[in-house]
């Protein structure tokens, strides 16, 4: 009785390798597509961020959806390194996917300038429109799969970012005059600081608590929910609500093995994307809210700022940055796309 059963757990056991072998057991077998993984993802924001949340649900759902086959591992805080490593390992394959924020894409394409524009997005929803259209950012989202095998997939809003400092309320570009702003890493937020009247410096999202603690810069910018989370109210209390710019973090993933996926898994994969870009945007909302009751609780003061002396100084850098015919047709999509 008991030699049977071995030899159907033998047999049972060499039908799962076959299966495997095949691109896993349920998957379609696509030509190439393997069997799953356990997909690493590289976040520089913390487990109390919407955007770990709703990449942790994405990440359950998916294992639900595809039998275990494919999972994802958020790694938070930085600890696969900051954005501009991420980027740099997505494409090479050493990790999966990364959030990174459009800043660190403009240096590799000048066209994802045109998202990255303040006064590009006049409101969040309209923002979200634009990033699911394939029509305006299909060929965008591919630019990069060539030469960096780099696939970008869609996007989390950033919200609304402000300036905020150590030293008092702003009020007019005026008041920044001489004031070192961290700004991320690219051409554009370098010229955006400076247009704003300060002196610009460019520092990886990790080092911002300790640059306005110590001193080595005197203010920074982002929305409510990075300046909570990161504790930067602790170390400049004062957030003066320019709105200067509607952010957009991309997820993106490595192309080869995005290419891998069976088209059965892939499609589960897109579900629950898209899935976590709805989450996250109805997160948004109140978490902002919530971020500014807490930082006010921590001793943070928010004022309002004379919002058209920011707009004109603002204005200029769309003639200095959209120069490409590509530039400029995106740019006018987007407008369009957003009335
Ligand atoms: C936001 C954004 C991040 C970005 C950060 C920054 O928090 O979501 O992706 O890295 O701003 O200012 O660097």
């Amino acid at each position: 009785m008991r030699k049977p059963k071995v030899l159907a757990v033998i047999a049972a056991a060499a039908l799962t390798l076959t299966l495997a072998a095949c691109g896993g057991s349920g998957s379609s077998g696509t030509p190439g597509a393997t069997s799953g993984k356990t997909l690493r993802l590289a976040l520089n924001q913390t487990e109390a961020h919407p955007s770990y949340i709703a990449l942790d649900n994405f990440g359950k759902r998916l294992a639900t959806d595809t039998n275990d086959r494919w999972k994802v591992q958020v790694f938070p805080n930085e600890t696969l390194g900051a954005q501009q490593e991420a980027l740099q390992m997505v494409s090479n394959g050493s990790v999966d996917m990364a959030i990174v924020s459009g800043t660190q894409l403009e240096n590799l394409n000048k066209d994802f300038r045109v998202l990255n524009m303040p006064m590009a997005f006049s409101s969040i929803d309209g923002q979200m429109k634009v990033i699911r259209d394939k029509s305006i950012v299909g060929d965008l989202f591919t630019s990069l799969e060539g030469n960096q095998h780099v696939t970008v997939l869609g996007g989390f809003t950033q919200g609304e970012r402000s300036v905020y400092t150590k030293f008092g309320p702003v009020k007019t570009p005026a008041d920044l005059n001489g004031k070192k702003l961290r700004v991320q890493e690219s051409d554009l937020m370098i010229a955006m600081a400076q247009a704003m009247g300060a002196s610009a410096t460019p520092l990886a999202y990790g080092e911002v608590y300790t640059g306005l603690n110590s001193g080595v810069i005197d203010a920074a910018e982002n929305n409510e929910v990075s300046y909570f989370t990161q504790k930067h109210f602790e170390v400049a209390p004062y957030f003066s609500n320019t709105k200067h710019l509607v952010g957009l973090d991309y997820l993106i993933i490595n192309t080869d093995t995005l290419k891998k996926m069976s088209t059965e898994d892939r499609a589960s994969f897109d579900k629950e994307w898209d899935a976590a870009m709805t989450e996250h945007t109805n997160l948004w909302q109140k978490s902002t809210e919530k971020a500014i009751a807490d930082a006010k609780a921590g001793g943070a003061k928010f004022s309002d700022v004379d919002a058209a002396a920011f707009k004109s100084a603002l204005e200029p850098l769309q003639a200095k940055f959209l120069t490409t015919d590509s530039q400029k047709a995106l740019w006018d999509k987007l407008q369009a796309a957003q009335k």
